[in-house]
């Protein structure tokens, strides 16, 4: 009998625990893997936990994560509703970006996610995610203005998946203009999602009759 995502996911957060593939695992106190409904059907990926993050061993709990919250509720989509991992799943000292090496490292537990998860959108936030998924699929990244103004149809692991990229939410908390911004893109998240939904519920009619 074939494992349950469930299965498969607790057995890859159980390599993460014990990874030490870059030099990350040296200063965390806890790995943050992905949380939140694993058949939902859309994925959100960050950069790397912070320090809140660290401490708990949960992803997007800091003050991003709050802004988050409040954006993704005024959209109407909830923190149950989605899944939410990171790009790199040890926090990098003093919260810098992530070095190149340490995201090529990374990337495969991330990959394996969105081949477990099979979700139907992802959404990046911020550069780092948002590069890291383009490389893998050979595409250029042209910068978060670029990027965030179309839904790219991407395949991977043989599943049609919409890909779209925004800000982060910590860079919203730098510049407060950048909210609103964030507030479009993920209402415009919940409209895909939303059709995302009929399509289904029509093919699986057209199926049944
Ligand atoms: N920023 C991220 O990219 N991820 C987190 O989990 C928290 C803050
Ligand atoms: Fe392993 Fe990723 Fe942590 Fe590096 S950041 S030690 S690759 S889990």
């Amino acid at each position: 009998m074939s494992d349950t995502k469930a299965d498969k996911i607790s057995e890859l957060r159980e390599r993460i625990k014990r990874c030490r593939k870059c030099p990350l695992y040296m200063h965390r106190k806890n790995p943050v893997f992905g949380e939140g409904s694993i058949n939902s059907r859309i994925m959100f990926i960050g950069e790397a936990p912070g320090r809140n993050e660290d401490m708990i061993g949960r992803p997007f709990v800091g003050s991003a994560g709050k802004l988050l919250d409040d954006i993704l509720s005024e959209v109407g989509l909830a923190r149950e509703d989605i899944y939410i991992t990171n790009t790199v799943k040890c926090r990098p000292p003093n919260n810098r970006t992530p070095y190149k090496e340490e995201i090529e490292a990374c990337l495969p537990y991330l990959l394996e996610e969105i081949s477990i998860l099979s979700p139907k959108i992802i959404v990046t936030l911020g550069r780092v995610s948002g590069e890291a998924i383009r490389s893998t699929l050979g595409l250029r990244w042209r910068g978060i203005t670029n990027e965030r103004r179309v839904v790219k149809e991407i395949e991977y692991d043989s599943k049609k998946i919409k890909l779209l990229s925004t800000y982060h939410p910590a860079a919203a908390l730098y510049k407060p203009e950048l909210k609103e911004e964030l507030r479009k893109d993920l209402g415009r998240v919940k409209k895909i999602l939303e059709e995302e939904g009929k399509e289904r519920r029509r093919t699986l009619y057209d199926f049944f009759t």
